[in-house]
């Protein structure tokens, strides 16, 4: 069975245990996830809190910390995939928190797994999951609790992928679909009028944007194993 949480707020109503996790942040953590680790940032520590990054980053971990869609003053990297990609954090650790996608991660703890989706690794994603006998749970991390409709695209990108191997029930499911249906010849256009492209282009975000919504740039599954993200290894 394959369902999509529509906002972490909603996450109580699913059981977790024996569950994969998809945590999905289009803009943009999961895409900086999955793009800093498939161009060598050695792990991703998600965490809640500023406070928590600080304290790893005093333990000599990269600290990124994005608060609004900003760069939080004192931290290395904000939540551009651009700075995840940089020579500056290959091999190295790095302790990561955003507005909602690593909440969204930390609310998930009781999963089975936990794997980190985006539209930069949707196939190769797509293809492990149709191998997996464990139900799945794609997870969207929204915005502030709300509803958000980059995430929810991607989820429903992921639920067609999946359709021939795995059933659903939740109108969730279809709704999503049916979005991605709409929007995917042309997301860019599409997503111009949604909140957080909005929020981001006064940031200058747009070309994080356009980098986001590349499908399969990157063939890497980030699964979170104890307390950090890395790649996959089969
Ligand atoms: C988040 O986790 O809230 C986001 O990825 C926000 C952002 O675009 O920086």
């Amino acid at each position: 069975k394959v369902d999509i949480c529509l906002s972490p707020n909603l996450l109580n109503l699913y059981k977790l245990e024996e569950k994969i996790v998809v945590i999905v942040d289009i803009l943009r953590a999961t895409s900086c996830m999955v793009a800093g680790l498939a161009s060598g940032v050695k792990s991703i520590t998600p965490v809640a809190s500023l406070e928590e990054c600080t304290n790893l980053m005093e333990q000599g971990f990269i600290g990124a910390g994005e608060r609004n869609g900003h760069r939080v003053e004192g931290f290395d990297l904000g939540n551009s995939p651009f700075e995840y990609m940089s020579e500056a954090v290959r091999e190295k650790k790095v302790a990561m928190t955003t507005t909602n996608g690593t909440q969204a991660l930390v609310l998930s703890k009781g999963a089975e797994q936990i794997l980190i989706g985006a539209f930069l690794n949707l196939s190769f994603l797509a293809n492990y999951l149709k191998k997996q006998n464990n139900d799945v749970l794609i997870v969207c991390a929204g915005w502030k609790g709300k509803f958000c409709i980059e995430d929810t695209l991607f989820a429903g990108a992921l639920a067609k992928e999946l359709e021939n191997d795995f059933h659903s029930e939740d109108d969730s499911v279809l709704a999503a679909q049916t979005l991605y249906e709409v929007a995917q010849n042309d997301m860019y256009s599409y997503l111009l009028q949604s909140s957080h492209y909005k929020r981001l282009s006064h940031l200058e975000g747009g070309k994080d944007v356009e980098f986001c919504i590349q499908k399969d740039k990157f063939e890497v599954i980030p699964v979170l194993k104890g307390q950090e993200i890395v790649l996959w290894e089969g």
